[in-house]
Parts: C-alpha cells; sequence; structure tokens
C-alpha cells in the first residue's frame, strides 16, 4: 500500500510524542529544597554510591539511545525507499541472509556483553565503601515510619537520621512486620529491609544538606507516607548533635510545658512513646517513636505532616484523620487544654 501524505505526517507527531513526554518531565526537577515537597532526583547524585548507580544509567541509555536510533533509522530507511509505488514491478523474491543474520545476532551480543560488564563492575564498586570514617546506625522499618537508633552513641530518634559528611555510614536495616524498602534516591540504591532476615546497607553524603528517603516497596495503607530525612552535616555539628541527643529530655521553663510535662507521666501517651529520663518504660516493646528531641524534628509521623503545633495538635486528637490506618489512635477525649499543655511540652523538646 502507497503511504499517503497524511499518514505520514501522523507518523511524524507519533514519533515526536515520546521526546516531547521526555521534555516535559524534564522540567519538572527542584533545586530548592522544600522539606516536605523536595521530589530527590537520582539523577543528582549527592554520594558515592548514588554516583555510581546514575552513571551505570547514563552509560545504559547512552548505548540504547545508540541502538534506538541505529534500529529505527534503518527501519524508516527501509519503509521509505523500499515502499510500492504505483505501477512498480514485483520486488526481488529471496530468503534468507546469512551474513546479516549472523552479524545482527554478533551486534546485539556484544552490546550486551557490554552492558553485563559495566552494571556487574558497578555492582562490585558499590560494595565497597569509598572511606575508612565509619559509623553504624540501625534503621528499623516500622508500619508507616523509621527509627533510626545509634548504637554506639546510644541514640534514639525517629524520621530523621543526621550523618557526618564524607562519612561511611552502615546502614543495618530490621523489620518486625513487613517487607520495606530503604532509598535515599540521592544517596544509595534500594535495598530490602526484609523480616528475619537482617539486610544491610551503606551510604556516603559528599556535601552537606537534606536529602529525603524513602520506602521503595509497598507496604500497607500508608506506604507513600513512610519517608524520612537523612541530615548530612559537617563532623562538628554531627558531633554536636549526638551530645544534644544523648542528653535527657529538655525541662521547659514556659509553664504550659511544665503542665505537659506533668501531664505526659499520666496520660495514655507513655503506653507507646518513650522519653528518656522521664518515662521508666525502658525496656518495654514501645510501638511509638521516642520522643525526647521531638520538638528538633521536621517531620511527623513519617513525612505526613511537617511538625508544627498545630499539626501536631491535629494528630494527637485524631491522629486516623491525618494518616488512616497508624498506630496511633485518636484520643476523643483529651480536653483542649490537655492537648494544649501535650503540645507545648513535646514541642519544647528540643
Ligand atoms: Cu514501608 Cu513501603
Amino acid at each position: 500500500m502507497p503511504f499517503k501524505p497524511k499518514t505520514l505526517k501522523r507518523w511524524r507527531l507519533a514519533s515526536l510524542l515520546p521526546l516531547l513526554i521526555a521534555l516535559a518531565l524534564a522540567g519538572c526537577g527542584q533545586t530548592d529544597i522544600n522539606l516536605v515537597n523536595h521530589t530527590p532526583n537520582i539523577l543528582d547524585p549527592k554520594g558515592p554510591v548514588a554516583l555510581q548507580e546514575s552513571n551505570l544509567f547514563w552509560f545504559i541509555l547512552i548505548v540504547s539511545t545508540f541502538v534506538f536510533v541505529v534500529v529505527v533509522s534503518a527501519l524508516l530507511y527501509s519503509i521509505f525507499r523500499f515502499r510500492a509505488r504505483p505501477g512498480a514491478p514485483e520486488p526481488r523474491q529471496f530468503h534468507g541472509n546469512t551474513k546479516l543474520e549472523i552479524g545482527w545476532t554478533i551486534v546485539p551480543s556484544v552490546v550486551l556483553l557490554g552492558v553485563l560488564i559495566m552494571t556487574i563492575t558497578t555492582m562490585f564498586q558499590i560494595q565497597q565503601p569509598a572511606s575508612a570514617n565509619t559509623i553504624t546506625v540501625n534503621a528499623i522499618g516500622h508500619q508507616w515510619w523509621w527509627e533510626f537508633q545509634y548504637p554506639n552513641e546510644h541514640v534514639v530518634t525517629a524520621d530523621e537520621m543526621w550523618i557526618p559528611t564524607g562519612t561511611v555510614v552502615h546502614v543495618n536495616l530490621v523489620s518486625d512486620n513487613v517487607i520495606h524498602s530503604f532509598w535515599v534516591p540521592q544517596l544509595s540504591g534500594k535495598t530490602d529491609v526484609i523480616p528475619g532476615h537482617d539486610n544491610s546497607t551503606w551510604l556516603q553524603a559528599d556535601n552537606a544538606g537534606w536529602y529525603r528517603g524513602e520506602c521503595a516497596e509497598f507496604c500497607g495503607t500508608q506506604h507513600a507516607h513512610m519517608d524520612f530525612l537523612v541530615h548530612a552535616v559537617s563532623s562538628a555539628d554531627y558531633q554536636a548533635w549526638v551530645q544534644q541527643q544523648q542528653a535527657p529530655a529538655a525541662q521547659s521553663t514556659d509553664t504550659l510545658a511544665q503542665a505537659g510535662a506533668k501531664y505526659f507521666i499520666s496520660s495514655p501517651c507513655i503506653g507507646c512513646h518513650m522519653i528518656n529520663g522521664v518515662t521508666s518504660n525502658a525496656n518495654a516493646k514501645l510501638i511509638g517513636p521516642n520522643l525526647t528531641h521531638f520538638g528538633a524534628r521536621q517531620w511527623i509521623a513519617g513525612g505526613v505532616v511537617d511538625n508544627s503545633p498545630a499539626n501536631l495538635a491535629a494528630w494527637i486528637r485524631d491522629a486516623q484523620a491525618v494518616k488512616s490506618g497508624s498506630d496511633m489512635p485518636a484520643f476523643p477525649n483529651l480536653t483542649q487544654s490537655q492537648i494544649d499543655e501535650l503540645v507545648a511540652y513535646l514541642e519544647s523538646l528540643k
């Protein structure tokens, strides 16, 4: 069937479409860090693991783009050059072409071998930590938030992992519920967090900054609200943070916060939450985050909302309305003044 100019135009349009979509998506990258809305870009790596992964991505993209261009050009050339024309004779009839068939078996094998070698090399390289300075963090996947324990520093936090720059951070991955996946797109690849099979990974940040991490394995209704922040800071700032985290809960001079502190130890909160130096349930299996330095954190409940007094009050009153399915129940019987006191107290825990 001969090609009509109209059909040709449609073909041209159709081949432009992927390009237009790619251009539109390329405009989505953000450079400013809005803590809650920041979308991390895997093509903007900030540490050695993510850098090697992104290099591999570019290598495979270039190779496959080359293959795509060659194959599609040959295809389009054949379609237009050898199309049927009105009154043209029957084309020459033949079967097979041994040289061509050997050629298009060998060339793709060589290309794929190149991709395989690069992939395996990258896999081995990212197993090798780049620096001798190390710290260890246990990342525990809960439903649905991350707990970070620093076993050597005796620090426990939630939603936020502080690390020194230029330091290898060994992350032990633990889950006591379902499978999660630990991922900091600008610093590390994804590693599954499997119950009963402790896994580990490592990451390193070259520059100071906030990096958003997320759970990359569907783990239930609030999987999308299981984010965390990695805050990379200088070695001195990290030491200062560790000392501040090791200190017991702050004693506020604010009267509302003091009333909250008094109320907290008789409130239902202590059934699930620990505050170092205040509650004595250190050995209980607590299902909520340790709140000792809650006021210093950026987020509440896996990044579902920013940590602000108004958001915290809404969370305490009816967590299910903020993040349905979470382990935090609603407390309809709390009075407004009890909530105000608790909020003032918890926000004072810097
Ligand atoms: Cu945890 Cu998805």
